[in-house]
């Protein structure tokens, strides 16, 4: 009996068990899916659709992988696609998945705005909405987020500016050029915002300068240096551009905030073209994820810092959301108040991400068996 019978038997059984005045003794999940008469669903009926944004990146495979191999190991039967970054094939993805009688969807969505149509078909099918990293906005139909706490990245960020600059004891100033993520990535506000509320202030004091004026006035205007699709080539262009532009005088960049690896993958490689020399001049550059070519400049000297996702963890919090769904429990989580999505706040569970920096890359990443030790040039 698939998950879709057993819940169809459920609610019957549900509503027996009301009309007999026993609803206490149904659990908080049977609006969606849950079993709660002692009809719990199998694993090996339950059919995980899995929709990742993009291959190009190497975070959303091991994401992807994570999640899909947990999920196998359960028992459970998946449906892994990879969207190349397009909105529509992700549609389609999500739609042949609904098609194919999916019971679960964890979405890692491309644009979080554009998902609301596919979703109602998925949700007049009854079947349960994960949002995975990325919110999944102006949608009733999302019924769980399960996230790093987006907002501390970006203050990792900062305060990593903060302390390295020494801008707290008044040191200044410094040239930064900012960046933010994609547009579209509802994610990327939260990047940018906890990132400025640490910096801002230094720039409106003249600690920190922006010499290419791409400097946000408010977190709310961060999309004016947002690089759409996250894409290391257009960070890599808008840094030349910066360079070339404001810099040709003989000035030097001493700071990058970059919201990510892609983007300071990009950036590494306009500084290198411009001259900047690893361990001597090279600028603060930030980062997040922990991707492997990333590390690797960290143990060069050409990128700072990263915020370290260890995707394992995020994947195993999936898995145990939907374990509890497809047994009727209640899920756990751990937000109820940040992330409203424009139609409804939904129910987050937040993971803790951690600044890796050089000098943490064996203890954080090696010992930790998210890289061999052959995978990084230590
Ligand atoms: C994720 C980041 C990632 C970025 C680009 C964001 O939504 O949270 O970890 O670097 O997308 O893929």
């Amino acid at each position: 009996m698939s998950f879709r019978t057993t819940r169809a038997v459920a609610a019957f059984a549900g509503a027996a068990l009301l009309m007999g005045g026993l609803a206490a003794c149904s659990s908080e999940r049977t609006d969606d899916g849950g079993t709660d008469a002692g009809g719990e669903a199998a694993a090996s009926d339950t059919l995980v659709g899995i929709a990742m944004p993009t291959k190009s990146l190497e975070r959303w495979n091991k994401d992807g992988s994570n999640l899909e191999s947990l999920l196998q190991d359960a028992g459970y039967e998946t449906n892994l696609q990879y969207a190349d970054n397009k909105v529509d094939q992700q549609i389609t993805q999500l739609q042949n998945m609904i098609n194919a009688d999916a019971d679960i969807l964890v979405v890692a969505s491309i644009d979080g705005t554009a998902l609301g149509p596919v979703l109602a078909d998925a949700k007049s099918k009854d079947i349960t909405v994960i949002a995975y990293d990325r919110l999944i906005n102006e949608t009733p139909d999302v019924d769980y987020y399960a996230t790093f706490d987006n907002y501390q990245v970006g203050q990792e960020q900062g305060k990593f500016i903060e302390e390295t600059l020494g801008l707290a004891d008044g040191e200044g100033p410094y040239n930064l050029e900012p960046f933010a993520g994609s547009p579209d990535d509802n994610n990327a506000k939260f990047f940018f915002s906890g990132a400025w509320d640490v910096l801002l202030p230094y720039v409106e004091s003249g600690q920190l300068v922006v010499p290419s004026g791409k400097s946000p006035v408010d977190n709310e205007a961060w999309q004016s240096i947002g690089i759409l699709g996250w894409g290391s080539d257009d960070a890599q262009a808008e840094m030349e551009t910066r360079l070339n532009s404001f810099y040709a005088g003989g000035e030097t960049v001493d700071v990058v905030l970059s919201p990510n690896d892609s983007l300071a993958l990009g950036i590494a490689q306009a500084l290198e073209a411009a001259g900047y020399t690893p361990g001597e001049d090279w600028p603060v550059l930030t980062g997040q994820d922990g991707d492997q070519a990333n590390v690797n400049n960290m143990l060069a000297d050409k990128q700072s810092m990263t915020v370290w996702k260890d995707t394992r963890t995020l994947a195993a919090q999936v898995a145990k959301m939907i374990d509890q769904i497809v047994a009727g429990e209640t899920v756990e989580v751990n937000d109820e108040e940040t992330y409203d999505n424009g139609v409804k706040t939904v129910p987050t569970y937040l993971l803790p991400p951690k600044v890796v920096t050089k000098d943490t890359v064996q203890a954080d990443l090696v010992d930790s068996g998210f890289y061999d030790a052959a995978d990084l040039d230590l």
